[in-house]
Parts: C-alpha cells; structure tokens; sequence
C-alpha cells in the first residue's frame, strides 16, 4: 500500500508525468468508446422499406448534392424532443445507407428535410424550387429556376446505377436497363421534386420499434 502510494504522490507532483499519465488513461477510456462503433458501421443494414435510390430519385440526389442544398439543410433529425416533435421520429444510420455520401449535415439554415416527403405536393414543390418566394414570402432561400430547362442524361443515370452496384447497392439487371428509359426526357426539376418527395416515406422506423429505444424512454 506504502509503495502505490509513493508513485502516486510522485506522479501528483510532478505536473508533465500527471498530464501524460491522464492522456494515457484517457486515451484508453475513449478508444473503448470509439472503436465498437467502428466495427458497429459496417454491420448497419438498411431498414426495412429502405431501397437503393430508382434511377429518377437517384439523379434527384446527385442534384441535391451538386446545388448544395446541404449547406443550408440537415437531414438529421436529433435524438431530442423538440426534434422529434416538429420533423418525427429522430434519424437512425439503418435509413440512409444508400446515400453515398450522407446529407446529414449540421448546418440548418432552413429545416431539417429527412422527412419532408409528402409534406407538400408536387407543384408546390416545384414552384418552391424555382422561386421559394412565390410560396414562402420571407425565405431566404435561393430560387434554381435553371432546372426546370435542364433534361436528364439517361445514359449517365446509366452508369452511376452500374457504378453503385459494383459498390454494393443490391440493382438488379432489370433496374439498369430501364434506367435510361426511366429518365428519359425528365427534367432535372423532375428529379429533385421525386428526390424530395420520397424522404422519409417509407423509412421512417415503425412506431414499436421508435417506442422501444425512444430515447426519452432509455435515459
Ligand atoms: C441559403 C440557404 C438555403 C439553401 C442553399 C437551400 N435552402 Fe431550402 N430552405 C431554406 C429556408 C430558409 C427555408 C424555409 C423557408 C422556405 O420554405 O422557403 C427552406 C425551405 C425548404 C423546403 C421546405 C421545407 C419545409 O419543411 O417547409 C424545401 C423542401 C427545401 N428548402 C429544399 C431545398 C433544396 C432541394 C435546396 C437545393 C436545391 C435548398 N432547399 C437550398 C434555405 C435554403
């Protein structure tokens, strides 16, 4: 007891070797928090409901990304009641793990989007995205009125389809060679407004099982 003590009053002392010796302890503390997490991400599996984008939606997201719609929207709804009451039930990994890469983001100049689909219909949508004031009079929002003229390039939908499934994302044949014909002629507008409109439709985990791990409940 004598002799722990002696190396213990030694370290106290000594303020460089206390500081190493807390990093140290640390260190450790935080890498047993980190790395199951690590090991956890790869095993994510997309909830149910949860599908690879269709071609139509696909091109929706890569426009979403490309305007930079995320710079001013998250689609990560916190785990916190506010939250949850205003956009519903808080985001879960298993929902997005088709998103290459993720739009969770953390800035939100305008709300959270992870579950706006169906909130409006498909014309509001569209007059939104063009001119966001023609419906919302104090937005800030920037009008993409450019969209509405651009057209889809069916085989570029094509690719980025075969792309994805040599990473992983279960298309099958038949997704690939409708693809083209299922972009074929849409605008750009087209596909961010079907983008838009099917998030968190059919992802949205199911009552019992947001009751079961409801934060609220667990804390
Ligand atoms: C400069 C910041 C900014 C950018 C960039 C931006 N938005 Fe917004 N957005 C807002 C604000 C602020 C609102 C709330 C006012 C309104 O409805 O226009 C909003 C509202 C919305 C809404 C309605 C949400 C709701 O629940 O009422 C949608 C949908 C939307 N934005 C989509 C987009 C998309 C898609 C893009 C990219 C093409 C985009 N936004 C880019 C700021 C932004």
């Amino acid at each position: 007891m004598a002799g722990g003590y002696k190396y213990f009053a030694a370290i106290e002392k000594h303020a460089g070797v206390l500081g190493i010796a807390t990093a140290i302890m640390v260190s450790i503390g935080g890498l047993a928090e980190i790395t199951p997490l690590f090991m956890r991400a790869h095993e994510v599996k997309p909830a149910p409901g949860v599908k690879p984008y269709d071609a139509l939606r696909l091109a929706g997201k890569d426009l979403y990304v490309r305007e930079g719609c995320y710079l001013c929207h998250t689609q990560m709804i916190r785990a916190l009641r506010a939250e949850t009451q205003r956009y519903g039930h808080y985001s879960t990994a298993e929902e997005s793990v088709y998103d290459r890469p993720h739009q969770w983001g953390s800035k939100r100049t305008g709300p959270d989007l992870s579950r706006v689909g169906g909130k409006y219909s498909d014309e509001w949508q569209s007059v939104h995205l063009r001119n966001p004031r023609a419906v919302a009079p104090e937005s800030n929002m920037p009008g993409y009125p450019w969209l509405a003229n651009a057209k889809l390039d069916p085989a570029e939908i094509t690719q980025k389809l075969k792309v994805l499934r040599l990473l992983g994302e279960p298309y099958t044949d038949e997704d690939i060679a409708q693809a083209g014909d299922a972009v074929q002629g849409r605008s750009e507008l087209e596909a961010l407004v079907a983008y838009l409109q099917r998030l968190g439709v059919a992802n949205e985990p199911a009552p019992a099982a947001a009751a079961a791990s409801a934060p609220e409940a667990a804390r």
